[in-house]
Order: structure tokens, then sequence, then C-alpha cells
């Protein structure tokens, strides 16, 4: 989705948001631009649309030097893909950058025009540039007096990034939107960004504004970074942190792409988890759930999230007794749910700022429903929604194809469970659980280290008709991850299916041209095979991801079999058989030359309903 980054300050305004921009790339984007004030006293503005070396290419015949700027990668909802519509929108004296909808733009436009304020594009973006050029020009108030009143108008989740031409002054506000500013004191230089990444090397303290807060960026005084309410009254309504993350983790390193990097950090993250929540400083939040006694647990996500919830509800049901439901995010908060205060509601997410996410979480706490979030980034806008977080440490993950997040996202529903259980205090089952987590991580090491049969496969059949991924029980979810990631970084047909109901319908599209991966573990060993059969018994090519203690079953039933020790993984073994998938997806995208890290179409983090 579009991404944000604004800069002040003493060094090249340009290179530094051109560098955040860069880093944003990762979410998914179709054109690109910036705005700075030039020395002359005016706005330069260069956008194309494409890829950001389309801009950078713009930009290399000039020279800039800026001391402040604001940059855009658009993800286009209103208005076609052109340079255009593309941002910053800007008159003389404003340019701004947009994340997000403005629901009655159209309204707004329409009343606008017959002011007499005019515009250059389509997009919704620019009725907020019209209403601030009609509040300051005709009504005569002040920049952050307009961007107050227009900001009460409008309606929709948003983010603004706005530059003043005559003070070079940044102001920044959202609501229901991802924003984040930074400082950093001894450079005298101040951030704001839809994304903490893009502020990494740059800024050491972190700001998160809550909605309705106005971020002023000054470089006056060394007052640098300011907030106030939308009646203008300066406000403490931020949450600030200071800045962790390392430049090595945004890196590539050896790795041909992030996506690789990301299934191979897998076994040190889940050490990691172990170490944070047993030895470490997670311990007090886990610690602040142990009262919890819900009656019934709701899980709420998108995409892998709303996958990993399925798995994460079948260890909630085996290890709880609890009853657990499991809702898309953007199907449950158009419902009219029955809920109750004594249920609580789980929130799983990477970004934290999946936007149907967000409106789920709102609504159960409307219906006075506590919830709790499972999330990558601390300080993102479902951590601070939420009654209680628990972390799930995955680092930062760039590759869109969500991977370690996945994994990590169940290791700490599994956790959860385990304290909802009222085991935290019970030694013999917590050093259990925890020495099931290291033995995972041993597993995929050496998986990782000999993954060259999972290449193979992947090389013998990546140009075949379609993919069924099938698995049975708690491989059921796994199943449907698996295509996922095969249709998402691939763009291969390939359908999830619970194996016990390919033979009501799908079952017809099988032929020699088409694949099931069959993942099964010991649980519905049997049934799984006997679901094999009939997709044999139809020609379909037979890929079995299973334990290493059924290899003779399986090697007569395959054309393909990939085979792991599951033994001892106990509810983990999905989990393991699932970095197959992994693999197995990554190299089929590699033999048919996709843009791995930055797929066609997608987003990282949909902030947009
Ligand atoms: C997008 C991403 C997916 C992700 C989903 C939910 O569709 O491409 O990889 O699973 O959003 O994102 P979240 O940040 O809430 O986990």
């Amino acid at each position: 989705m579009c991404g944000i980054v604004g800069h002040l300050g003493p060094r090249n305004s340009v290179e530094i948001v051109m560098e955040g921009l860069k880093r944003l790339e990762y979410r998914g984007y179709d054109s690109a631009g910036i705005c700075f004030v030039n020395e002359k006293g005016q706005f330069s503005v260069f956008k194309k649309s494409g890829k950001l070396e389309n801009l950078q290419a713009l930009i290399a015949k000039e020279k800039i030097i800026a001391r402040s700027c604001i940059g855009h990668t658009r993800w286009a909802t209103h208005g076609e893909v052109n340079d255009v519509n593309s941002h910053p929108h800007n008159s003389e004296d404003i340019a701004l950058v947009h994340n997000g909808i403005i629901e009655n733009a159209e309204e707004i436009r329409t009343e606008l025009l017959a002011e007499g304020v005019r515009f250059q594009s389509d997009t919704d973006s620019e009725v907020f540039l019209g209403m601030l050029t009609f509040y300051t020009q005709k009504k005569k108030m002040g920049l952050v007096e307009s961007i107050a009143q227009s900001f009460k108008r409008i309606r929709g989740n948003s983010a603004f990034v706005i530059l003043n031409r005559a003070t070079s002054e940044i102001f920044a506000v959202k609501r229901g939107a991802p924003l984040v500013c930074g400082i950093n004191e001894i450079s005298s230089e101040v951030l704001v960004s839809s994304d903490p990444y893009a502020l990494v090397g740059v800024v050491d303290k972190l700001y998160f504004p809550e909605d309705d807060i106005i971020c002023y960026l000054s470089a006056a005084n060394k007052n640098l970074l300011r907030f106030f309410d939308l009646n203008l009254v300066p406000s403490k309504r931020y949450f600030s942190k200071k800045q962790e993350m390392s430049f090595k983790a945004s890196e590539k390193g050896n790795f041909e792409h992030f996506m690789l990097k990301e299934i191979h950090e897998q076994p040190e993250l889940m050490r990691g988890l172990v170490q944070f929540y047993f030895h470490g400083e997670g311990k007090d939040s886990l610690h602040g759930i142990t009262q919890l006694r819900p009656e019934r647990i709701i899980i709420s996500a998108c995409g892998t999230a709303y996958y990993a919830g399925l798995v994460i509800r079948n260890f909630i049901e085996t290890f709880n007794g609890v009853s657990c439901t499991h809702e898309l995010a953007s199907e449950f908060r158009y419902r009219k749910p029955l809920v109750n205060p004594k249920d609580l509601a789980v929130f799983i997410s990477q970004s934290g700022e999946t936007a149907d996410t967000l409106a789920a979480q709102t609504l159960c706490k409307e219906l006075h429903v506590g919830t709790l979030s499972i999330v990558n980034v601390e300080g993102s806008s479902l951590y601070r929604q939420c009654d209680h977080n628990l972390l799930i440490r995955a680092g930062i993950e760039v590759g869109v194809a969500s991977t370690k997040a996945f994994t990590q996202q169940v290791l700490t529903g599994r956790i959860l469970s385990h304290v909802l259980a009222g085991h935290l205090n019970d030694k013999e089952k917590t050093n259990a659980l925890i020495y099931k987590i290291n033995t995972l991580a041993e597993r995929v090491d050496s998986l990782l280290v000999n993954s060259g049969l999972i290449r193979e496969v992947a090389q013998q059949l990546y140009n075949k008709k379609g993919f069924f991924f099938t698995g049975r029980g708690p491989y059921f979810p796994i199943a449907l991850e698996g295509a996922l990631k095969l249709k998402e970084i691939a763009y291969v047909h390939a359908e999830g299916y619970a194996a016990g109901e390919l033979k009501h319908g799908p079952i017809a599209l099988i032929d020699h041209e088409m694949v099931n991966i069959a993942v099964m573990g010991e649980d519905l060993f049997e049934k799984s095979i006997s679901n094999v059969q009939e997709v044999r018994a139809r020609k379909g090519i037979i890929v079995v991801i299973g334990p290493e203690s059924h290899r003779e079953e399986i090697k007569k039933i395959s054309d393909h079999a990939i085979l792991l020790n599951l033994e001892g993984l106990g509810e983990f073994s999905p989990l393991f058989l699932n970095i197959v998938n992994q693999l197995l997806a990554y190299y089929v995208a590699k033999c048919k030359g996709t843009d791995i890290d930055k797929p066609r179409n997608l987003a990282k983090s949909v902030t947009v309903e």
C-alpha cells in the first residue's frame, strides 16, 4: 500500500526521502514522487508512474539539495496509475502526500468546485489539498488550523504528510492509518513515515501518534517535534519508544531474495521467542495475561495471519478445551457477531496495520470484549489499541509473502494457549514446551541445509497446470497457507483444500497436468493416504510432504516424496511441514522468474478496506 516519507534537517532531505521510499518498496506500489523546497524558495515536484527507478532516473539529472522533502509511493485506489495521479499533489504553497481513502471526497470536491477551487487529478487526495487551499486562501486561516478543519471534515481512514513552502515545515495527521515520527536530537533531524522501517539508521526515538493528532515537524530551536489535537491544544496522545531496529535485519546479506533470507531466519527466531518469553523481558507480558479465563476465544485476522489463526484454534481446542471461533476480519466486521464480555478476541497481524483487522478489533471493543494482539510491530495501531499484546519477535519482514511471521505467530499462539491453560508456573509443562520448540528449530536447521530435493521437485513441476494443496485436521491450515504462498509469488493457480472435501467437487479438475501437494503427519495419516489414492486414480501428479516414519507407504503412492522426521514435534509438526511449502513456493517462483519479494498487485500491509 502507499508509503509516505517526510524529512526535515541539515542533511540532504531528498536523499533521505529517496532512501526511505526505497525501503518501503516492499509494501507494494505503482508510482512514486517527491516534493521539496528548492533554492529559489519554490516547490520542485518530481513524480513518475512505475518503479522507483523511474523517479530516480528523473531526478538523477538534477543537482538537488534540500533541507525538507516529502515523498510517496502510491498504490492506486482513486484514479488510474499515471504521473498526474501520483503524489505529491501541490499548490504554490502547500504540498501533500496521502495514504488511505477519503470516503466523502466527491461531495467535498463538488462544494470546492462551486467555490472556484480547481483540480488537476482524479484523486481523492487532491480534495484534501483543495480544502487546505480554500481555508488558507479564502478563509485566511493558518495552515495548521486549516489542516485541523479539513481533517475533521473527511470520512474514512487516512494519513497525510503536508509540506509548507513558506517555512519548509512538515505536518502530519492520521486516522486509522499507520504513521510514525522519529527524531535524532544530535543531528537535529526529524522524520515521518507510514513505516518505522524508513526511519532506521536516521533517528533514535520513535513516536507513534494516536488518531486525530497533528504532528508538527520543525527544525526550529531544537523543538523538533510537537503534537496538537484537532483543537490545536498541545497533546501527549502518542506512544514513544527507542528505535531498536538494526540495518543488518533489513539487508539481504548473501541471500538472493529477502523471502529466502526470512525462511532461513526461522530457527534463530524460534529460539529467540523462547528466550524472550521464558527467560527475558517477555515474561511480564505473559504474567499480565495469566488471569484471563475467557469462556470463548474469537480469533480474527487476514491473509497468512488468518491461516496462523486456524492453527492456533486447534491449539486452543486441544490444550485449553475452550470454544474457539475463527473469523476473517473483513467478514467479521460487517456481521452482527454474537459476542459477550466474557469472550476474548485475539487479533493476529504481522504489521498491526491491516485495516480490516483493526476494524474488527474496534468492533469487539465497542461490544465490550477484551482484546489481545499477536503482532510483530510494537507500537503499531493494533498494538496500541488492544488490551493485551504478545509480540511475535519476527524482526522486520520485507518479503511480501509472509513466511517467518507465520511461524512466529503460530508459536506465539501456542505460548498463549499454554498461559491461558494456567501452565506458566508448571515447570514440567513449560520445559516440555520449550524443548519442543527448540527441537523444531533444530529440525528446521537441518531441513534448510538439505533443501535440494525441494528445489528439484519445483524444477520438475513448475509448469504444470494447477496445484491442489490438501491436508486434514491440523494439516488443513498448512494446505491453505501453502497454496496461498504459491499463488502469491509464482502466479500459478493453487488451491488449498481439506483433503476429505476433494471428492465433493474439485476432484473433477484432476488430470495428468494437475499436481496434488498432500501435506500429512501422523494424525489422520491413513485417511490422508486414501484421499491421495483418489487423486492418483485420476492420474494426478502426487507430491507427499509427510512423515519419514511412513516412508514405504508414501513412496508407493507418490511421484515425489518429501519426508521429514516429525518425531517428538507433536503439535508443531504442521509448522515444520509448512517450511517445505515455503521453500517449494520460493523455488517454483524462481523457475518462473517472478519478482519474488515484490509480487505483482500485492501489498505487504493492506491499510485500505
Ligand atoms: C497482505 C500481505 C499478507 C498478509 C496479510 C495480512 O495481504 O500480503 O502477507 O498475510 O496482508 O497482513 P498482517 O500485517 O495483518 O499480518
